[in-house]
């Protein structure tokens, strides 16, 4: 019997594997493409030509696969003892597929937490990984061996799986506007000249000041109070205007930056001026209250 298993030996999962053999623990895997896992065979990995092998190797198996299709795909065609057993699901997703796989999971036995890796699979097994996960506090006591081997901070955000998928998704929506952005500042860099090692110098310049807007408005959207002495969204406006220009003529459609100069007209439309820009998150709220409403 190995100490854990892995299904799906794909980026994330391959680093998954690593970090558990460099903390010392055995390991079952099975991938369905077997040369993706054979680059991971030496001691303390096994290989299985089977899913329902590498399962009932371990008393916990860790689903690394693509999607939670995929996932019960495999689970079906395993058909699986799973009694007893710790299933942790690692795949991206969204709440509302949680409750149906934890569902598959109980029914046959199983118990079932949901694990959310925040980083990129170099992060897999060092310091800087941080984790968060759902469910039971005793199963998640349970697989202390294995999530202090991936991360360095490991966080149970309580006992419904489903939240920790929320919490997820909220991180993946942060990270896909930095990348946005990145990928928007590229274009604006390349068409106006700036080359990009030049633009990424003064990149660590921006961290205090990104820290301050989210500090700042994490307070503001809590109190619905708006009111800041620094950057009214009047001043955003013009910037926003010529940015709005900027983005057209470096080739970018639907830029993120004519959509801002959007928000900031209709918040002036309702009267908004001297307020932080934090205050359009209002109509987010507004739309999400009248679609609700219907
Ligand atoms: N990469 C990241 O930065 C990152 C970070 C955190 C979380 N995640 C999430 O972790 C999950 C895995 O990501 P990844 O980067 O490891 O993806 P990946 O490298 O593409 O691996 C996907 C895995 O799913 C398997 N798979 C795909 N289709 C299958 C099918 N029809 N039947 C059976 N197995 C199938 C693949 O097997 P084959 O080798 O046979 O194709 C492989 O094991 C995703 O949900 C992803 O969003 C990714």
């Amino acid at each position: 019997m190995a100490d854990v298993t892995v299904i799906g030996t794909g980026v994330v999962g391959s680093a998954v594997v690593r970090a558990c053999v460099d903390s010392g623990l055995e390991v079952s895997v099975w991938n369905r493409t077997p040369e993706r896992s054979e680059r991971l065979a030496g001691r303390d990995v096994y290989l299985h030509a089977t899913a329902a092998e590498a399962i009932e190797d371990s008393p916990i198996v860790l689903l690394c696969l693509l999607n939670y299709e995929i996932t019960h795909a495999v689970l079906d065609e395993a058909a699986a003892d799973l009694s007893g057993r710790l299933v942790v699901q690692h795949a991206s997703g969204i709440p509302d597929d949680v409750a149906p796989l934890r569902k598959r999971v109980e029914v046959a036995g199983g118990r079932y937490l949901e694990a959310a890796i925040l980083n990129h699979p170099d992060a897999i097994g060092t310091e800087d990984c941080f984790a968060v996960y759902g469910g039971a506090a005793e199963d998640f006591k349970e697989l202390a061996g294995v999530t202090e081997a991936l991360s360095g901070k490991q966080v149970r955000l309580g006992a419904d799986p489903g939240y920790a998928k929320a919490y997820h998704v909220v991180s993946r929506a942060f990270y896909y506007a930095f990348v946005n952005g990145f990928l928007e500042c590229s274009a604006i860099a390349e068409s106006m000249g700036v080359p990009l090692n030049d633009f990424a110098e003064s990149v660590p310049l921006y961290d205090p000041g990104f820290q301050n807007t989210i500090g700042v408005g994490l307070g503001l959207i809590a109190r619905r109070d708006y009111t800041f002495e620094q950057a009214p969204l009047t001043s955003h406006l013009d910037v926003l205007n010529n940015l709005a220009g900027v983005a057209e003529r470096a080739g970018i459609e639907q830029s993120y930056l004519a959509v801002m100069r959007e928000r900031v007209l209709r918040a002036m439309e309702q009267g908004y001026r001297r307020e932080h820009v934090a205050v359009l998150t209002e109509q987010f709220r507004s739309r999400r209250m009248a679609v609700h409403n219907r």
